[in-house]
């Protein structure tokens, strides 16, 4: 489940440090990619060359690791990478800071530009954990959707006994591993994704395609399988590796293409068609090699390829269908005839007018158009438009 998870440990100045060793190399073994922050504090606690070589990554605790050359840590960057953050142990200090939204040290600045969820591990003496800045400080957080593990009790470091020793590493795990073990309305749903562009074979060496990487459609795939969907990858020719837990079917053309979306739709609750299909095909495929000659090749005669989306809205029981549209002109309103021409219950819309978006970039500028409603987006990248296709679909399954 941790496989690939990208989790940023930030360490604060608290004796309950050390037992994030345990918890570092517990994660980097279960597949986890781990990166650790710690405010200057938590220097004095546990070594960042311990962690550096238990993570395999280096340690950042200052903005600025050597000023003669420049050399700096990119808290947004860090903040961005991160698909979790766990402060743990998390101090009182760096507690009333998070409340606050002081920002006078790395790892505050870090946690101001994340962009994923925040996990709490509080850390403290008897008395600093019941005092009410603490409890108020601890409330707050809840409020704004940080997950808190609240502190455990039993002997602390300074000899009394009581409440506000950290969750022990393996609760902490635990905890996070629930983080990624969502309750997703997908879990189990067989969701056919296509993507990559098709290639109409006009010879044997030559064909019409198109510039679609396949970056939008992998990643819709690779989003779905984490919420633990049952995947059907169908690609068009791209060079991008197969991601984790799924079934890739690599096609050329886009018979091809329709033959296996056919074969799985049927037993599909969903079909997401973000391949770029080509429309056209030639009518004849010459069996040799158009040779260079002395008459010049006019044109190339083309026919209609079978289009997919239009078969799959016609024969649809119960499945979601979710189609594209790049368009250049009158965009919502062709978007939404086709929505309505092939019984679609999505369509995700493109513009090559929007900077950024559309083929080979890592970014996308979507428009969600629905039956009865329209949904604008920011530009993004293409892994975070591809959870938001799937917040959406989430509430279509
Ligand atoms: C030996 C020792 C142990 C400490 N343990 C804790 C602790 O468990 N929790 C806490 O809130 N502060 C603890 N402190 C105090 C913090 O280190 C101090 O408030 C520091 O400013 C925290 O900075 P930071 O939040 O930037 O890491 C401890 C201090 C020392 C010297």
């Amino acid at each position: 489940m941790l496989k690939g998870k990208k989790i940023l440990l930030g360490i604060t100045g608290s004796i309950a440090a050390y037992k994030i060793i345990t918890l570092t190399r517990e994660l980097v073994k279960l597949g986890a990619d781990v990166r650790v922050v710690m405010t200057p504090s938590a220097l004095s606690f546990v070594t960042p060359l311990t962690l550096a070589t238990l993570s395999k990554n280096p340690v950042s605790s200052t903005y600025v690791s050597d000023e003669h050359y420049g050399e700096w840590t990119n808290h947004v960057e860090l903040g961005k990478w991160a698909d979790l953050m766990v402060i743990a142990p998390c101090s009182a200090n760096t507690l009333s800071k998070l409340v606050s939204g002081e920002c006078d040290n790395l790892l505050m600045a870090v946690v101001l530009s994340l962009s994923c969820p925040l996990m709490v591990a509080p850390a403290m003496d008897l008395d600093m954990s019941d005092h009410w800045t603490t409890v108020r400080n601890l409330n707050t957080l809840i409020e704004q959707g940080v997950l808190v593990l609240d502190f455990d009790e039993g002997e602390l470091a300074s000899g009394l006994v009581g409440k506000g020793r950290m969750k022990e590493p393996e609760t902490i795990l635990h905890a996070i591993e629930e983080q990624f073990d969502r309750k997703s309305n997908l879990k189990g749903k067989k969701i056919v994704v296509t993507a990559g562009p098709t290639y109409e074979a006009i010879d044997p060496v030559r064909f019409i395609g198109n510039h679609s990487s396949g970056k939008m459609g992998f990643a819709i795939a690779a989003e779905a399988a984490d919420r633990g969907a049952d995947v059907v990858l169908i690609s068009g020719p791209t060079h991008l590796s197969t991601p984790d837990q799924l079934e890739r079917i690599n096609v050329t053309s886009a018979k091809e293409m329709f033959d296996r979306v056919k074969e799985h739709f049927s037993s599909a609750d969903v079909l997401i068609m973000s391949a770029a299909v080509a429309d056209y095909k030639p009518v004849n495929i010459a069996e040799q090699k158009i040779k260079k000659g002395a008459d010049d090749l006019q044109s190339i005669a083309l026919e209609s390829t079978q289009d997919i989306l239009a078969h799959c809205g016609e024969v649809k029981q119960n499945q979601v269908l979710v189609g594209f549209a790049l368009e250049t002109e009158n965009e919502i309103e062709n978007a939404k005839k086709k929505l309505k021409n092939k019984n679609l219950d999505m369509l995700v819309l493109n513009s090559l007018r929007d900077a950024g978006a559309g083929f080979g970039t890592d970014t996308n500028r979507v428009t969600f158009v629905f039956a009865d409603r329209i949904l604008p987006n920011e530009l993004k990248s293409k892994l975070d438009v591809a959870k938001d296709i799937l917040d959406e679909l989430e509430l279509l399954v």
